[in-house]
């Protein structure tokens, strides 16, 4: 019996000082495990003198009840200050100052691209989104640029492993697309821009890129003529870079046009005056343009005896360098975000 009560004191004394869970398993396969300390006194209870031993078995079970329900008072007494523990190094302090979210931003080719096409729709013109996997058909013969043609090398091309299929060199292919899709066999006219991304097999440089972005546009229609190409460029020149902004046209050569004039607005940074950028010319080419080749008229389903049209080309990239004061190209598509972020 006196067994006993030393168990009971000596458990109960060691599992006051227990505050882990690791330690509270320890303690609960020592004094009640199968082979622990209780365990073993059921085990003596044979040897015990009969008078005796009814009376040790109850007070042996009376201990293990003991002991068992100590065990779960200071289970639940850990697990509750583990809890309390958690909660407190966990908790957020709401009266921080919250982490900036990161925004992003439109390109800044993006942002040019739009101004053009809101300022081409305002003036009767439809997007048209034309293919930048091409056919060399396309690219080139259509717009009267047969294979062997020395104007073919104007524009070193990506080719596919199959020589028939590149990347455009220009969007100008969108025009033959555009006819053939939106003419009906070459019986309504149409009035669309073609803006998109082009590739050519360059030298990469501060002022040349193996990929930039155009703008194209096509009017065809039944009585087309060169005023109406230099009265639209005029009027597009004043709403994109200033109501008072001259423009001049000097004669060119594109195989896809005849005449070809190459378009020059009055150097938006000086005014005309001549400063660097401009090379003291006062002037800043914009566009390639001219009136659509008899050729190219057929291969889009018109009948250049009936229709006619006029053409251009432009190239946004240099439009938003100048505005922007940006000396390289190559951050256009080199996905820096200390460039991105600045607009
Ligand atoms: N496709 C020409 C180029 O990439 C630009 C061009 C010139 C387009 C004259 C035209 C045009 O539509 O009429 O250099």
């Amino acid at each position: 019996m006196s067994q006993i009560e030393e168990t009971r004191q000596e458990a109960l004394g060691e599992l006051e000082s227990v505050i882990t869970a690791d330690a509270l398993s320890q303690w609960k396969s020592k004094f009640l495990g199968k082979k622990g300390v209780v365990g073993k006194m059921f085990g003596q209870i044979g040897g015990i003198p009969k008078e005796e031993r009814a009376a040790f078995g109850q007070n042996v079970n009376a201990l293990q009840k003991e002991l068992a329900s100590a065990f779960e008072a200071r289970e639940s007494l850990i697990q509750a200050q583990t809890l309390a523990q958690d909660l407190e190094e966990g908790e957020i302090d709401i009266t921080l100052p919250a982490r900036p979210r990161q925004m992003g931003g439109l390109h800044p080719s993006t942002r040019t691209h739009r101004e053009f096409q809101t300022i081409w729709a305002d003036m009767g013109f439809q997007v048209y989104q034309s293919r930048e996997v091409e056919e060399d058909e396309i690219n080139f013969t259509m717009l009267n640029l047969p294979p062997h043609h020395p104007a073919r090398d104007m524009q070193d091309t990506f080719y596919t492993t199959n020589p028939n299929v590149l990347l455009r060199t220009h969007t100008s292919p969108g025009q033959i697309r555009a006819m053939r899709e939106l003419g009906e066999n070459g019986t309504k006219p149409i009035r669309v821009i073609l803006p998109g991304m082009v590739y050519r097999q360059e030298q990469v440089t501060a002022r040349s890129e193996y990929q930039f972005t155009q703008v194209e546009g096509l009017a065809i229609g039944r009585n087309i003529r060169m005023s109406d190409l230099k009265g639209t460029i005029s009027e597009f020149a004043k709403r994109m870079y200033n109501p008072n902004a001259k423009v001049r046209y000097r004669a060119s050569y594109f195989p896809f046009t005849e005449p070809s004039m190459e378009v020059d607005v009055e150097c938006f940074l000086c005014g005309g005056e001549g400063c660097r950028v401009c090379k003291y010319t006062g002037w800043l080419e914009i566009a390639g343009s001219g009136m659509v080749h008899p050729t190219v008229l057929r291969n889009g389903g018109y009948d250049p005896s009936e229709w006619s049209g006029f053409a251009f080309g432009m190239g946004p990239e240099r439009i938003t360098m100048l505005k922007h004061g940006i000396t390289d190209i190559r951050y256009f598509w080199g996905n820096d975000l200390r460039f991105l972020q600045q607009f």
